[in-house]
């Protein structure tokens, strides 16, 4: 055992504990008891204006998991994060997504070496590259203009990117098509290559380690299918394939040419690489200018995270809200539910940025944990999902904190009909958060002439919490501000509790198995050690196949 406190043990957690066993005032009784409350609860960091005071906090509430901040030293893991130092203890490296969007003239070393400058050197060598494809400049094999881009990626190195260009589509070049391929289920790369000319469609091969296996199975048949379309002649390669990887070795192995890749480094997590080399579908697709915006948008909010009071500080709190939902109320989820159809594939980046790197259950120093870690995290758009699950949200028996992403002005390119639904679009959103905090008690159905023995199905509780964010407009900036505001918010939380937010051995297993399975069912090879239930099924996908 390490001579760390016990989280639980800590004085700051017990006064955590007694402050919950005490009676707990409804969201409408604290609104009612202090009219600065809304105005109190909001804070402002760069152009997002995030209020959360319709949350089941009080001023003491916030103190106390301040202190809990502060007893664990979230700050001091802060600073050494923001230094370069090996946070990521179980792979000794360092956690530096904040370099990928620091200034030309910062300085950060890891292992002595100011690794600034090799951040922009990349970003250029990305930005001339996006250029010439952009332009035209940079053709096919057959000098054909290249129309088509495609992502072959998984995890970090398709979920950031496909996330973003979706968000951001209305800053794209309409006249690419960009798609991204992740599943290794062949339907992926068939519906993404389908209609495609393989003269006029570049293929980049993004992954940190360029060993995944769904990657290269996929990078490997679309080489296939290239060199089909285009009869054959392996020089196709060099002007259709490009990698964004760490590994080098690797890249050549698979015969992309190394002048062909753009390189990132081991200090950046696959789920924090989306504003490195892995964004390079995005910058094509935005162009470089738009990139650079959202690189601003990221530092913004890391500069915040970094200066700001821990009163003021938006990361901080919406970290220790989720602490005390997830460990003083018992919630096992949280939903991100964005008022914006662009932001349609954000909870699913989110999912990974969050459960991938707080779903641990042991300790920093190698001891289990005994409290509850990161949540599941779940969402959609929010007025669909305003269709399907919100009613358990508004009437179940489970305790749902949720966050509210909404924008004050539709994308200009709207028409002017498809803009004006805008305001129809945000009075749900408005509405929703206002029904969940303050729901409508029985008085209030019955005031309506509701029958008696409807009362209770039409009341509203209430009191559920919420947070909402509230942008201008979703612009390349604002994007990279919400990124980074979460994944703070993720490194916030990671320190309370004391694990590494930066492996995840989680996800090995599986692969391993995967690997030992995989002759079973192709060769029907015997598996050593297979579970009954595991080879029974084996069997009949062997069978039902045939
Ligand atoms: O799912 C595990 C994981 O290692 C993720 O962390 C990562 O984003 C993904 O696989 C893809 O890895 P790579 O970029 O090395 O192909």
């Amino acid at each position: 055992m390490s001579d760390t406190p016990k989280l639980t043990q800590r004085p700051e957690w017990i006064a955590l504990e007694e402050h919950r066993s005490r009676p707990q005032p409804h969201l409408r009784e604290l609104f009612a008891a202090d009219p600065s409350r809304a105005e109190r609860y909001t804070v402002r960091v760069g152009d997002l204006y995030i209020d959360y005071s319709k949350n089941l906090v009080t001023d003491e509430t916030l103190r106390l998991l301040r202190d809990l901040a502060a007893a664990t030293d979230v700050f001091g893991l802060r600073d050494a994060m923001f230094r370069g130092e090996k946070i990521n203890i179980t792979e000794n490296r360092a956690v530096l997504h904040t370099a990928l969007r620091a200034p030309r003239d910062a300085v950060i070393e890891v292992d002595g070496e100011n690794v600034v400058p090799k951040v922009h050197a990349v970003l250029d060598k990305m930005s001339d590259f996006a250029q010439r494809v952009r332009s035209g400049e940079w053709t096919g094999h057959t000098g054909k203009r290249i129309k088509n881009v495609v992502n072959i990626g998984i995890g970090g190195s398709d979920l950031g990117p496909a996330m973003a260009y979706e968000a951001l589509r209305a800053f794209t070049d309409r006249d690419l098509t960009v798609r991204f391929v992740s599943n290794v289920d062949g339907a992926d790369l068939h519906e993404a290559t389908r209609d495609l000319d393989p003269a006029e469609t570049l293929f980049i091969v993004a992954s940190k380690t360029f060993t995944t296996i769904e990657t290269i199975t996929n990078a490997t048949s679309a080489r296939s299918w290239l060199l089909a379309g285009l009869g054959g002649d392996e020089a196709a390669v060099a002007k259709h394939f490009v990698a964004l990887s760490t590994n080098a070795e690797k890249v050549t192995e698979f015969g992309i040419d190394t002048a062909n890749m753009f390189e990132f480094w081991d200090w950046v997590g696959g789920r924090y690489s989306y504003d490195s080399a892995i964004g390079l579908s995005l910058m094509i697709a935005i162009g470089p200018d738009r990139f650079r915006e959202m690189l601003d948008g990221f530092r913004l909010v890391d500069e915040h995270f970094r200066t700001a009071p821990a009163e003021a500080n938006a990361p901080l709190i919406l970290g220790l809200l989720g602490i005390w939902y997830g460990n003083f109320h018992d919630a096992q989820t949280h939903a991100v539910l964005p008022y914006s159809h662009y932001l349609s594939r954000f909870t699913a980046y989110l999912q990974q940025l969050d459960m991938e790197s707080n779903g641990k259950s042991v300790q920093r120093e190698g001891d289990p944990v005994q409290w509850q870690t990161g949540p599941v995290v779940w969402g959609t758009p929010g007025t669909n999902g305003q269709h399907a699950y919100y009613q358990l949200i508004h009437q179940g028996t489970k305790l749902i904190p949720a966050d509210f992403i909404g924008f004050a002005r539709p994308v200009a390119e709207l028409s002017d009909t498809l803009k004006a639904q805008h305001d129809l679009l945000m009075a749900n959103f408005f509405a929703q958060t206002q029904a969940l905090a303050f729901g409508k008690s029985a008085e209030e159905v019955r005031a309506e002439g509701v029958a008696e023995e409807q009362v209770t199905h039409r009341t509203f509780h209430g009191n559920h919490p919420t947070t909402t964010i509230l942008a201008t407009e979703l612009t390349p900036s604002v994007l990279g501000q919400l990124i980074a505001l979460y994944e703070h918010k993720v490194f916030v939380q990671g320190a309370v509790w004391n694990i590494d937010s930066f492996d995840q051995w989680g996800v090995e297993l599986g692969k391993v198995l995967a690997k030992r399975v995989e002759p079973a069912l192709t060769e029907g090879a015997e598996v050593p050690g297979l579970d009954p239930s595991t080879a029974a099924l084996v069997a009949a996908y062997r069978t039902l196949r045939k």
